[in-house]
């Protein structure tokens, strides 16, 4: 069966920016009770005036990787970053989003999280 050629993207890149938030105390934690709130708000603030509109940044549910929230991910790329501070965010946008590059001391790897990764058989 051969598939019809996909409509080409709305958007360059499309991040999810976790801001999932869990009671105080829950064992597995929560992206937003680490200040993911803020920080989206931060990286929204910035890439507007960075001008990057053709970068789309959402607020997502709970992306499965609480433990080592907060959490993000970069599609097409698939790429995962967790990220602590304003700096971490700059860094991630000047590098990634705008320049494509990669920031390996934030990557998130399937082998990264509690008892040897996440999805990883
Ligand atoms: S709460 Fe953010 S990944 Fe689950």
């Amino acid at each position: 069966m051969s598939l019809p050629p996909d409509p080409p993207p709305y958007f360059r890149l499309h991040v999810f920016v976790c801001t999932n938030r869990r009671p105080d105390g829950h064992p597995r934690g929560s992206c937003a009770a680490k200040g993911s709130e803020r920080l989206r708000d931060y990286l929204k603030a910035r890439a507007k005036e960075l001008g990057l509109g053709d970068v789309r940044i959402n607020s997502a549910g709970c992306l499965d990787r609480c433990e080592l929230g907060p959490t993000m991910v970069v599609y097409p790329e698939g790429v995962w970053y967790q990220y602590r501070s304003t700096e971490d965010i700059d860094e991630i946008l000047s590098t990634h989003l705008v320049r494509g590059g990669r920031v390996e001391r934030l990557m998130l790897r399937p082998e990264d999280g509690p008892a040897g990764g996440y999805g990883v058989a």
